[in-house]
């Protein structure tokens, strides 16, 4: 396989993984964190208020790593988000190391992103959305796989990476329900260039949760996860806790892709807020702990199970 400057990059952290970005809960102290312990730290555009504000944090973020740690950002690139052009502008003018696009793959992100040296990721949960990020010219693909954190999709990521690899064999990542080292191996051994991250850092000192949305993702297993499009309008993984909580009935919760036109979204129950997103990886989360002993975790697990599979 060829070795694309995203793959050789990616090959140079202490374990194959990425931080993937969080609405509401990575911010850069969580990034600086994930860059320090040796793995990409990402985060959304919009989890600053605005802007200027995202700027600052891009500049906080590359002034605090070692020169050449790789970091990322993710873009919503939705009609919804208003701020698309001009937090893009902010990744040219700083020069991002790497972005990441979520919904929609546009042509213009990636030839502006790889315009400047930088990365251009796309997250995707069917072939065919692979096949039309691959044609929008971006750098490589994120597998957003079954059990996922957030918009998790729900194709398996052994026949879904498979997949890909036939049709593309630059950067590839594997998420959705990773949290140990040994998940890692298992989608380097899938195929991916590194696994992709998120609810494994939800419990990390340096993120953004509440007290409150840690302890609850900390009793939570793989059965504790509802996912429903009810509160987003697509399908995504969530505490089945914090919906309990919201005074909803899980029995009631709607499945499939998209919320039905005559569903309405629960008056006064703010997603990401009181619904709280995490993904089938809950299990694996027991305390809270610093990015750095979650990474060296990671790493030690990682050595552990090649060692394992070598012997
Ligand atoms: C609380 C939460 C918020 C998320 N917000 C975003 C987001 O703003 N943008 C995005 O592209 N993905 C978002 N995701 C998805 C993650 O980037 C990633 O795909 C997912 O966490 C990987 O699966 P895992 O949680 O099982 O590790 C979110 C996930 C969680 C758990």
């Amino acid at each position: 396989m060829t070795q694309s400057p995203s793959s050789t990059m990616l090959g140079d952290l202490r374990v194959p993984v990425v931080g993937a970005p969080m609405f509401l809960v990575s911010g850069p102290e969580l990034v600086i964190a994930q860059g320090r312990a040796g793995i990409l730290g990402t985060f959304p555009s919009l989890n600053a208020r605005t802007t200027e504000e995202f700027a600052e944090w891009c500049d906080r973020i590359s002034q605090s790593l070692p020169e050449g740690t790789p970091w990322g950002v993710n873009l919503i690139a939705a009609p919804t988000n208003a701020r698309l052009g001009a937090d893009l502008e902010i990744c040219m003018a700083k020069k991002v190391p790497v972005v990441i696009t979520s919904f929609h793959a546009p042509p213009e992100i990636a030839q502006k992103v790889i315009g400047y040296g930088g990365i251009h990721l796309h997250d995707v949960a069917t072939l065919r959305h692979a096949k039309k990020a691959l044609a929008s010219g971006c750098s490589g693909l994120i597998l957003v796989c079954a059990g996922a954190g957030g918009h998790g999709g729900t194709l398996s990521p052994m026949a879904f990476a498979d997949e890909v690899r036939r049709i593309h064999d630059g950067p590839m990542l594997i998420g959705g329900g990773i949290s140990t080292g040994a998940g890692v191996l298992a989608a380097r051994a899938a195929g991916a260039d590194a696994a992709y991250i998120g609810t494994g850092f939800i419990a990390a000192e340096e993120s953004m949760a509440s007290p409150d949305y840690r302890q609850m993702l900390i009793e939570a297993g793989s059965a504790d996860i509802t996912y429903t499009p009810l509160f987003s309008g697509v399908a995504a993984n969530y505490l089945s806790q914090s919906i309990i909580r919201s005074g909803l009935d899980l029995a009631t919760m709607p499945t499939g892709p998209k919320r039905a036109q005559d569903q309405a979204k629960p008056e006064g129950v703010r997603t990401w807020v009181d619904v709280l997103g995490a993904g089938q990886g809950a299990g694996a989360v027991e305390r809270i702990e610093t990015t750095e002993t979650i990474v060296a975790r990671l790493a030690a697990e990682y050595q552990a199970a090649l060692t394992r599979l070598v012997s």
